[in-house]
């Protein structure tokens, strides 16, 4: 049987990114232009500026994913493309790009969810990775807990009520001067800290016990910060940045390890960007150890946004014959397993 490749196209937030996969779990190219230092600026993602960089972004992006690759367009069998969720107008340079080549190369055109793709990063980093397994979503949009079930089927276990993970960790890092994305500087800031320095609430959530909550935390952090101004006292921002860290990460391993038991899991995996975070990628992994789990953490590239992780779900949507036709929209708030 010959290869399939696809070329996948992802600009649901402020990356604009092109890559080229095959079969899957094989990346032959994987190009990312990051709108990073424009909206740190700003403290967040402006989506007006997104959606302009993506249209200044997006050609250039597509023809070095292709000769990066080595590929002309004759080596590409479909072009595949974030849909949603993520912000409109950012989504849509995405769609219409793609759905401009799709008509003019005459290729099967393929719709992808967003969360499905940062799952599926888990199918390139480890080969030999199949359906059923637990996976934890940590993003800066989205927090959920998830079943995979079978390539392109999904249960949710647990969502967050509120902030998602990624959200928490760019206003807590704000709160203490930090520049976005939060995440990153987190991470860092904590590792000269003391997690143990201050006790900030673990949020339980009445009814589904595998959902999340995390503004309670945030809004803890920013009475702690206030508390001490207040006193006069000076604050530790490494002892609150490791302290907040720490109550995350016990949170989504505790949620995650439930399931596990639960639902039988053999296998975890964590996806998106707060999987990055190494306080959540060492605690996961010792959990998974003394439960006998085997636990699987994508590369820090493939966990942020980038489109390798949506050419790998493409390719399974693409062997289940799921194509779209060019009256494909973006749809902003896309759930899990709808189409
Ligand atoms: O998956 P992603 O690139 O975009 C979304 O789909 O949202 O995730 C971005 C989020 C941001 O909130 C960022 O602060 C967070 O991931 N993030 C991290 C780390 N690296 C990125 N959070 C904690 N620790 C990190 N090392
Ligand atoms: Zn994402």
């Amino acid at each position: 049987m010959s290869n399939t490749r696809i070329l996948a196209i992802e600009s649901s937030c402020d990356e604009t990114a092109a890559a080229i996969v095959q079969d899957g779990r094989i990346v032959m190219s994987n190009i990312i232009s990051s709108q990073i230092d424009i909206h740190k600026q700003y403290g967040g993602v402006v989506p007006e500026i997104a959606s302009r960089k993506h249209m200044e972004n997006i050609n250039w992006v597509v023809k070095a994913a292709l000769s990066e690759a080595n590929c002309t367009w004759d080596d590409v069998d479909a072009i595949a493309v974030t849909y949603g969720p993520g912000l409109v107008g950012a989504l849509l340079v995405g769609v219409a790009h793609a759905k401009a080549m799709a008509f003019a190369l005459d290729k099967p055109l393929v719709p992808v969810h967003h969360i499905e793709g940062h799952i599926s990063a888990n199918y390139i980093e480890y080969p030999d990775l199949k359906p059923p397994f637990g996976c934890l979503v940590v993003s800066g949009g989205h927090t959920h807990l998830v079943r995979v079930l079978d390539y392109g089927k999904y249960e949710i276990l647990g969502k967050t009520c509120d902030d998602a993970a990624g959200e928490a960790f760019d206003k807590v890092a704000r709160a203490i001067g930090l520049n976005y994305p939060g995440g990153p500087a987190i991470d860092k800031l904590a590792k000269e800290g003391d997690p143990e320095a201050i006790n900030f609430p673990r949020a339980k959530v009445a009814g589904n016990e595998y959902d999340f909550s995390f503004s309670g935390i945030k809004s803890a952090v920013l009475n702690y910060i206030n508390g001490c101004e207040m006193k006069g006292e000076e604050i530790n921002r490494a002892d609150i940045a490791a302290s907040f860290q720490k109550a995350v990460v016990d949170v989504l391993v505790e949620h995650a390890m439930r399931a596990c038991k639960e639902f039988d899991f053999e296998h975890l995996a964590i996806a998106g960007g707060v999987a990055s975070n190494s306080t959540l990628r060492s605690a996961m992994q010792d959990a998974c150890d003394k439960a006998g789990i085997a636990f699987y953490r994508p590369s820090p590239i493939l966990c942020t946004d980038n489109a390798a992780m949506i050419g790998a779900a493409a390719y399974y949507e693409y062997k289940a014959g799921v194509r779209a036709g060019l009256d494909l929209n973006a749809v902003p708030n896309l759930r899990l397993g709808e189409r």
